[in-house]
């Protein structure tokens, strides 16, 4: 696969020299773009923003800190992910500058019937539109659209290190549940994570049972 090529007027491919792999990056037209418009708005994914979540989604797990991912899967794996999210009614915004995805949250509704009520969550911001309120706004939302699809329970791990994604659960409710000790192993080096969840307060029947 080619690296260090453009890939529209915002991105370009660029080789992780730690893992030898390729790896979206922001342009400098891109940072200029950023600095010109800072506004994004918060929308539930559409098919036609997949490529777009997609490249995101690789921004982020590049940096190796935050998320599960040290690269997004494969644009088609993504693709189904989304398709299948969609056609399950699971929550999933994303919050768009343009056209581009700079930020997404989604609930991934558990399975099994007496877990149905469950959703485990998922967030990012590419670093650019960090702290300026995108991950407020996308968590709310997420949540509104959980209480909606009868999702009561909210939940994930977050690295015992994120101090900036704890302080967002806090705010909007999240409660911290217990430490997964040394669950994070990257780089060479262990982690803590620690398990969050939100209840709604009035729950509705899930529905699914049985
Ligand atoms: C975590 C993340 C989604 C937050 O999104 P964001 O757009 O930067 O957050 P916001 O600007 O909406 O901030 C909302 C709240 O988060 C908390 N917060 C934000 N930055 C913070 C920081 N540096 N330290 C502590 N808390 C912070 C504050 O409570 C803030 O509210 P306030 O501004 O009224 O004080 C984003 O930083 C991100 O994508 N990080 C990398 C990926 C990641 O960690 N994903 C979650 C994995 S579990």
């Amino acid at each position: 696969m080619n690296c260090d090529i453009p890939v529209n007027g915002q991105w370009y491919r660029r080789r992780d020299t730690r893992t030898d792999r390729c790896c979206f990056s922001k342009s400098e037209a891109w940072d200029e773009y950023v600095a010109m418009t800072v506004s994004a708005t918060i929308k539930p994914i559409r098919p036609e923003n997949i490529d777009s979540f997609h490249r995101a989604l690789d921004e982020v797990a590049c940096e190796r800190k935050y998320l599960t991912f040290l690269h997004a899967p494969p644009l088609e794996d993504t693709r189904e992910f989304v398709l299948k999210s969609l056609q399950q009614g699971n929550p999933h915004l994303v919050a768009l500058a343009g056209d581009q995805v700079v930020g997404w949250c989604d609930i991934q509704r558990h399975h099994f019937p007496a877990h149905a009520h469950r959703g485990t969550l998922g967030m990012g911001v590419i670093a650019p539109f960090r702290g300026q309120g995108l991950g407020l706004q996308l968590i709310e939302s997420a949540k509104e659209q959980a209480k909606e699809a009868g999702i009561s329970r909210i939940e994930f791990n977050v690295r015992a290190d994120n101090q900036r994604a704890i302080g967002l659960y806090r705010k909007t409710g999240f409660a911290e549940e217990g430490v997964l000790r040394d669950a994070i192993f990257v780089d060479g080096a262990f982690f803590d994570a620690i398990g969050m969840a939100f209840l709604h307060p009035h729950h509705t029947d899930p529905g699914e049972s049985g």
